[in-house]
């Protein structure tokens, strides 16, 4: 049955479920292993017996293909088929250079697909993939990334925010400062690494009815995939039926298809209507699944002697990619952080023949924040001041970019809370003073923001089942968030009922449309909506409905358009230990304090905000991946070189969150906690070092090598 949308003003619910600590509803089928990721799916809906596919990857990093010969894997038993520029199927639209899989000869960065396998076998399509030659017109190629190369001016910062922002005279304030700090901050390139390499299966069918090309895709929005392969292909986004049950991290990377999910489906069609299963390696993940820039930060803050801020600048340098574009927004959120009557605000590109950097891990927020809080410790010591109290000085009392009021900006009690819970009181203000052993001890403070975000696009849909109990359907993704659990305590306050009352559906295009699982955005999305639904669906059938009554609804509340901005805050504390012979780095303690609105659910909340002090630990002492700009490729292109903080690494790491209700922004009241946890923190492991060593760090990673230089 078609159901008519209906829009719905949501209003605030009542918390019943909302708060408390439901275990994982998904949680007995993850461990014991019933779910499903990725390409596991064989056997399923028409996808037993698939075909395997591998690519093939450009060893150049500019030119173009001259020839594929697919001769010596063709011979090779179990190999199907060879499909390269020549042979692919052609797509109806190559605008996005990132997309246009296999459709010309040109090779725009090292690691491009040139060519791809499929086999009886993944076995057989590798040894395949290994014996396609390829021949080369190799061009000379840039891919060495540095500021001063950054001289492109994009027309706008991701995802649609002013390239640059200029308010008051900054000059003239940093001329009239008493004190002025100056400094050039920078962050590497680093590589999202889900625990689940991308994966799609793929399977397309003979003529053209709904279902024309049918995925399973590991991604953080099914229906983005829809919407953007469709017209790839000249399909209607309603003719790909795209699903995701489990997906197993995405970290951004998953938040748009990339190359690998268009060349699944362009192998489907090849060989239709055989299914595609095409597993992403973790070494091509390096090539084609997206990536943090390294940026580059120079900043300029200027202050009385008292430490108010009257200047800031933020200058920031990344990279793109000549294929496609994409610029982070890393000094966005340099706009709204601190009161300052003059400031200023850029970002240029170098425009590299690289792979397409993308979303990671709170894109802008991260590295942008990174430099702000160490030049704020900076500014802390050249003042004078504690780091609490210089930061508790430059509280704006609205939002300095727009003018407007903060929804709740309560990141001085997030400071407050985590001194007096760190013992911060205590601290020594002098670096470089505590000695235990052989090791240097220091604490660090920053602080953290990132936006409240709720996106257009979502609907979902309720349906009244025997028994009391209804059906809820909505199209997200649970990419191991605990979306499954909170949307069910949602839906289940909204219609006022239990948790085991609700039927949740999710991940699937067939249901009503969600927007992507990515900006920290899904709860308070996708939340709405379905409170929005809940409540359409009581006005217009009781509480006492008969089975099989359905309302299709969407939120037409848009608190981004109202009097106030919302932005969720924290503040990180860390222990750093220096061996003072080796250089070696330790952080035995991190603590975020953070102000996020009403959290739904403890667990899931903790374990969300624990995520990102360690993505945050591991940003500040491992993540990094090293370009050859001579050959153009990442040499770090596995775990063993790209070390992701594991166990051993983690030691004492907490969060706590101050008791609120945003009820402006959602009808639960929650704003958003997915990628705050990682704002802030490498910023507290740098400024700790410093305190430990009196080294200043001005650079992640934060290895050993930088305190072997150290007077001891
Ligand atoms: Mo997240 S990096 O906004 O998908």
């Amino acid at each position: 049955m078609s159901t008519e949308t209906v829009e719905q003003t949501p209003t605030p619910i009542t918390p019943r479920s909302v708060g408390t600590a439901l275990g994982r509803v998904d949680g007995p089928e993850k461990v014991t292993g019933a779910a499903r990721y990725g390409v596991e799916h064989h056997g399923e809906d028409g996808l037993a017996d698939p075909l395997y596919a591998w690519l093939v990857q450009s060893t150049v990093a500019k030119g173009a293909v001259d020839a594929v010969d697919p001769a010596a894997a063709l011979a090779h038993p179990g190999v199907v088929a060879v499909l390269d520029h020549t042979s692919a199927p052609r797509l109806e639209d190559t605008d996005d250079g990132e997309l246009a899989v296999l459709q010309d000869a040109r090779v725009h960065f090292r690691g491009q697909v040139v060519a791809l396998v499929l086999a009886e076998s993944v076995e057989a399509a590798r040894e395949g993939a290994a014996l396609v030659e390829v021949g080369y017109a190799a061009e000379d190629h840039d891919a060495r990334f540095s500021a001063d190369g950054a001289t492109y001016r994009p027309d706008s910062v991701n995802p649609a925010f002013d390239t640059d922002s200029d308010q008051g005279d900054v000059d003239a304030a940093l001329e009239a400062a008493a004190v002025v700090v100056e400094g050039e901050y920078s962050t590497p390139h680093e590589h999202n690494n889900p625990m689940e390499p991308h994966a799609t299966l793929a399977r397309w069918s003979d003529g053209d009815g709904d279902e024309v090309l049918r995925l399973v895709d590991s991604t953080q929005a099914v229906h983005g995939v829809a919407s953007t392969v469709a017209p790839l292909f000249g399909l209607e986004p309603g003719q790909v039926r795209v699903t995701a049950p489990y997906v197993g991290g995405g970290f951004g990377s998953k938040g748009m298809p990339h190359a690998s999910t268009v060349a699944a489906a362009l192998a489907a069609r090849a060989v239709a209507p055989r299914p595609v299963s095409l597993a992403v390696t973790r070494q091509q993940m390096f090539a084609l699944t997206g990536y943090r820039t390294a940026t580059v930060s120079r900043f300029r803050l200027g202050a009385d002697t008292d430490g108010r801020l009257t200047a800031v600048e933020h200058r920031a340098y990344e990279q793109t990619s000549a294929v496609k574009e994409f610029a982070e927004q890393t000094a966005v959120a340099t706009r709204m952080m601190y009161a300052a009557p003059n400031r200023r605000t850029s970002h240029r590109l170098a425009v590299l023949d690289v792979a397409v950097p993308s979303w990671m891990r709170a894109p802008g927020e991260m590295p942008g924040i990174f430099a702000h809080e160490v030049a704020m410790d900076e500014l802390a010591e050249a003042c004078g001041l504690d780091p609490v109290e210089l930061r508790l000085r430059n509280e704006p009392d609205v939002d300095p970019e727009s003018g407007k009021p903060f929804s709740i900006r309560r990141l001085p009690e997030c400071l407050e809370r985590g001194a007096e819970r760190f013992g911060w009181a205590e601290r020594s203000a002098q670096p470089r003073s505590t000695v235990d052993g052989d090791w240097w001890v220091g604490t660090g403070v920053a602080a953290a923001t990132y936006p409240g975000y709720r996106m257009p696009g979502n609907a979902a849909r309720v349906t009244a089942l025997e028994g009391g109990r209804y059906d809820v359907a909505i199209g997200c993704v649970d990419i191991g968030t605990g979306a499954r659990t909170v949307l069910t305590q949602i839906a289940a306050d909204a219609l006022a009922v239990e948790p085991a009352d609700v039927d949740l559906h999710i991940a699937d295009t067939s249901l009503p449309s969600a927007s992507v699982a990515g900006g920290s955005s899904g709860t308070s999305s996708w939340g709405a909506t379905v409170v929005a639904a809940a409540q359409a669906f009581a006005a217009a059938h009781g509480d006492a409905p008969e089975p099989g009554a359905e309302v299709v609804a969407s939120a037409d509340d848009d608190p981004l358009s109202g009097e106030h901005v919302f932005h969720s805050f924290g503040a990180v504390f860390a222990q750093v230990r220096v061996h003072r012979w080796t250089g070696e780095i330790r952080v035995p303690r991190l603590l975020g304090v953070y102000s996020v609105g009403r959290v739904v659910n403890p667990t899931t909340a903790r374990s969300q905000l624990l995520g990102g002090l360690v993505m945050g630990l591991s940003a500040a002492l491992h993540e990094e991946s090293v370009r050859d700009p001579r050959f153009g490729h990442v040499v770090t292109q596995d775990l063993a070189s790209y070390h992701v903080a594991s166990h051993a690494d983690v030691l004492d790491v907490d969060a706590e969150w101050l008791e609120e209700s945003d009820d402006e922004f959602t009808p639960m009241g929650s704003r958003g906690i997915g990628e705050i946890g990682i704002v802030g923190t490498a910023a507290a492991v740098a400024n700790a070092a410093y305190h430990a060593t009196g080294v200043r760090v001005r650079s992640l990673p934060v290895t050993a090598d930088r305190f072997l230089e150290v007077d001891r």
